[in-house]
């Protein structure tokens, strides 16, 4: 099975269960619970954003239903991710406790953050958790191919998303090609490298060259490819920056010369240090 179509509006890619995704979300890791995580949230709401994403882990549930609430904006019109803690036992359990944080009846999205325990261990409580109705979708997060593989042998309703560490500097192609074949689809996390790939002397050419800045052009990289794209950042021009990425293309020259940037061999495994 093929992963599935962009929308119309190139902004939104539909997921093999029916769901539709937006392409770009404001990550939030690392940002404290409070005043920062809700003006995060909140200016990116501003600026557009429609997705955002954030994790039991992260501790900043609280702050970004609260950002949600006073945005104004509908329910549906948000697109909110969290994440299963594997360390924890039950993941239906869990989701009742961050739907409670987020002052939510549901998540869009529901992910287990990292392979713990093995790749099929909390599946079956994530199944619970979206035939409950409070997980519009579920998902998975560092996942090798193998760890794909073992999930889809044991479920009834397989993972529609893989969120994995992706970026030029990570172009990790054999788990890019390998999900698109089996209905997956690809979330780019650390599409800056955390920061350090803004520094790099071709993406900064690239830029250059575009008139863009290099987080415009390393966001736009992951768009063209047709995957969901994570930045985070907690300055509002930043997250303004951002999301000014759907406006401009990136020619397959540039394209080229992005992809030759990987450091992973063209890899199908999601991270070269697992930290489980
Ligand atoms: N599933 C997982 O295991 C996992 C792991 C890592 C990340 N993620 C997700 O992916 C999201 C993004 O990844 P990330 O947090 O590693 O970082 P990132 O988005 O790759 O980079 C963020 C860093 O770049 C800076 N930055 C952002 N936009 C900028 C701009 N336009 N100009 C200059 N600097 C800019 C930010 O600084 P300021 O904030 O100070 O502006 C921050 O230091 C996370 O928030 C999380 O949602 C998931």
């Amino acid at each position: 099975m093929a992963a599935a179509e962009l929308t119309d509006d190139g902004r939104a890619r539909v997921l093999t269960d029916g769901n539709q995704i937006p392409l770009l979300a404001l990550g939030v890791w690392q940002v404290p619970d409070g005043p920062e995580c809700e003006d995060a949230v909140r200016w990116a709401l501003e600026a557009g954003y429609r997705h955002i994403d954030t994790a039991q882990s992260y501790g900043n549930e609280g702050s970004v239903g609260r950002a949600l609430r006073d945005s104004g904006l509908s329910r549906q019109d948000v697109f909110l991710t969290t994440k299963f803690h594997p360390g924890r036992r039950d993941p239906a359990a869990e989701l009742q406790r961050s739907l409670e944080l987020l002052g939510v009846e549901s998540v869009d999205l529901y992910i287990v953050h990292w392979p713990q325990g093995g790749p099929t261990r909390a599946w079956e409580g994530m199944q619970r958790a979206r035939d409950s109705g409070h997980a519009r979708s579920i998902g998975v997060s560092n996942f090798g191919v193998s760890d794909i593989e073992a999930v889809l042998g044991v479920a009834d309703a397989p993972p529609v998303i893989n969120q994995v560490q992706f970026s030029p500097f990570e172009f990790r192609r054999g788990l890019l090609e390998s999900c698109e074949r089996r209905g997956v689809v690809l979330e780019a996390y650390s599409p800056l490298g955390t920061g350090r790939h803004l520094g790099d002397r071709q993406v900064a050419g690239i830029a250059e060259h575009l008139g863009r800045t290099p987080a415009q052009v390393l966001i736009r990289w992951s768009l063209q490819r047709g995957l969901v794209v994570l930045p985070k950042s907690t300055h509002r021009e930043r997250i303004e920056e951002n999301a000014q990425v759907f406006d401009f293309e990136l020619s397959d020259e540039d394209m080229t010369a992005l992809d030759g940037l990987d450091r992973t061999g063209a890899t199908d495994r999601a991270l070269e240090r697992p930290w489980w």
